[in-house]
C-alpha cells in the first residue's frame, strides 16, 4: 500500500542532531539544535527542577488523573503573569486566556487552528528568515504565510526600513509574528526604541501582533527585561498572542511544556477564547500531560525554587556570553578573514556566523562540527575547551 510514499528529508534541526548521533569522530560538536550544554559539554537538569521534583515526589496528595483540557489552571495564571508581570492591567482584568501547550510548537500549533477557524482570511507574516518550523506550523493550522524583511545580511544586523516597510504594506489584521527576544536564527533583536516604532506600525495599521517566546531569560539573563517587548504591546492596550515555552529557560526540553496566552479586550471575550481553545485541543490530543507543568508550577510559585532558578538562568546566558568572547578572541588570534564582530553582538543562544551553505558542509565533512545549513551555530552548545576548535574550523572553512 505504502510503495508510494516518497522519503522525506532530515529536518533542517532535529536532523542535524541525528546526524551528530551517527558520527564516530572523537572531536565532533553539536552546534545544531538550541540546546544548552554545561561548561564539560553535557546537558543540564537544573537544581530548581531537581528540587521541584523532590517535593513533587514528596507531596502524597499528587495524583495521576486527567488534566483538564487547558492544562494545570495554577500553571497557566503563573506562566501568564510571568510574562506579562503579575501587576499587569490585563491580567488583573482577567482579559487573558492561558491554555498549557506541548512547549512552544504547541502553542503555535493551537493559536494556528484557532487563528484558522476564527480569522479566517488573515496571513501570518513571519520575520525572514525565522525558525523553519513556524512555516509549517501555519499552514497546517490554515493560515497563508508571509514575510517581512528583517535581517540584513550586509550588515549583519536588523533591516529596520525593511521591517517597517512591510509591515506597513501588510493589510490591516494581518497577523505578525515576532520573536519576542533572543531572535531565532538570527540573534539579532530590535533595540528599545525600534520596539516603541514598531509597536506603532502594529497599531496604526491594525495589525494582530503574535510573540513567540522561547528564550525568555536567555536574551540577557533577566527575566523582566526579556518581557519588555512583549509587555510593552499588551500595556499599550492592544490584543496580542504569545506563545510560550520553558525548553530553554527550564532546561525542560523533553517535557514539552510551555503556554499559550491570548489577551483579549474584555474578560467576557477571554471566557469564550478559552472555550474555544479546548475546542482546538480536545481532538488533537485531549489534554495535555502534567508532569512538566507541575515542575513549572512548583518554581515559579515557591519563592526559595523561583530564586534559585532565576540565578541558574542568569548563570546559563553568562556562561553562552562568554562564549561568545571566547569564540570572537579566537578568531582575531586566528586573523580569520572578515569581520566577526556579530559573534559579540547577537543575543541569545545562536549566533548567524554568515557561513555559506558550502562552508557549512566543510564545517561538518571535514571537522565534525555540526550546524543548520544556513549558517547558525547554538553558542550554549560551545565550551571553553572546544572554542579554539571551532574557531579553527571556521577559518578553514572560510579560507578554503
Ligand atoms: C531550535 O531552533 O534549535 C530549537 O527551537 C529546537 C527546535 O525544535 O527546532
Amino acid at each position: 500500500i505504502w510503495n508510494g510514499v516518497p522519503q522525506a528529508p532530515p529536518d533542517p534541526i532535529l536532523g542535524v542532531s541525528e546526524a551528530f548521533k551517527a558520527d564516530k569522530d572523537g572531536s565532533k560538536m553539536n552546534l545544531g539544535v538550541g540546546a544548552y550544554r554545561t561548561e564539560e559539554g553535557k546537558p543540564l537538569v537544573l537544581n530548581s527542577v531537581r528540587a521541584a521534583e523532590r517535593q513533587m515526589v514528596a507531596d502524597m496528595s499528587l495524583n495521576k488523573e486527567y488534566l483538564g483540557i487547558g492544562g494545570n489552571p495554577n500553571f497557566c495564571k503563573l506562566s501568564r503573569e510571568l510574562i506579562l508581570g503579575a501587576d499587569c492591567a490585563a491580567v488583573r482584568e482577567g482579559r487573558v486566556s492561558t491554555v498549557q501547550s506541548l512547549s512552544g510548537t504547541g502553542a503555535l500549533r493551537i493559536a494556528a487552528e484557532f487563528l484558522g477557524t476564527f480569522y479566517k482570511g488573515a496571513a501570518v507574516y513571519l520575520p525572514n528568515p525565522t525558525w523553519g518550523n513556524h512555516k509549517k506550523i501555519f499552514p497546517n493550522g490554515g493560515v497563508a504565510v508571509k514575510s517581512y524583511r528583517y535581517y540584513n545580511p550586509a550588515t549583519r544586523g536588523l533591516d529596520f526600513q525593511g521591517l517597517c516597510e512591510d509591515l506597513c504594506a501588510a493589510p490591516a489584521g494581518s497577523i505578525i509574528l515576532l520573536h519576542a527576544c533572543a531572535h531565532n536564527p538570527t540573534g539579532v533583536d530590535p533595540t528599545h526604541e525600534q520596539w516603541a516604532e514598531i509597536l506603532k506600525v502594529v497599531k496604526a495599521k491594525q495589525l494582530l501582533p503574535l510573540f513567540d517566546s522561547a528564550y525568555q531569560g536567555f536574551a540577557s539573563g533577566d527575566l523582566d527585561r526579556d518581557a519588555q517587548a512583549v509587555r510593552m504591546f499588551v500595556n499599550a492596550g492592544l490584543e496580542v498572542i504569545i506563545c510560550q515555552s520553558y525548553a530553554k529557560n527550564m532546561g525542560l526540553y523533553g517535557e514539552r511544556i510551555g503556554a499559550l496566552s491570548f489577551v483579549v479586550a474584555d474578560a467576557g471575550v477571554a471566557k469564550k477564547v478559552y472555550s474555544q481553545m479546548q475546542q482546538v485541543i480536545r481532538p488533537m490530543y485531549s489534554n495535555p500531560p502534567m508532569h512538566g507543568a507541575a515542575i513549572v508550577e512548583r518554581i515559579l510559585s515557591n519563592k526559595e525554587n523561583y530564586e534559585a532558578w532565576k540565578l541558574e538562568v542568569k548563570g546559563m546566558a553568562d556562561r553562552i556570553i562568554s562564549m561568545r568572547t571566547a569564540l570572537h578572541s579566537a578568531l582575531q588570534k586566528l586573523g580569520t578573514p572578515g569581520n566577526w564582530d556579530h559573534i559579540l553582538n547577537q543575543i541569545g543562544m545562536f549566533t548567524f556566523t554568515g557561513l555559506n551553505s558550502a562552508q557549512v558542509t566543510n564545517m561538518t565533512k571535514k571537522h565534525h562540527v555540526y550546524m543548520t545549513q544556513d549558517g547558525r551555530i547554538s553558542m550554549a552548545g560551545v565550551t571553553a575547551a572546544k572554542a579554539q576548535y571551532l574557531a579553527a574550523a571556521i577559518d578553514d572553512s572560510v579560507r578554503n
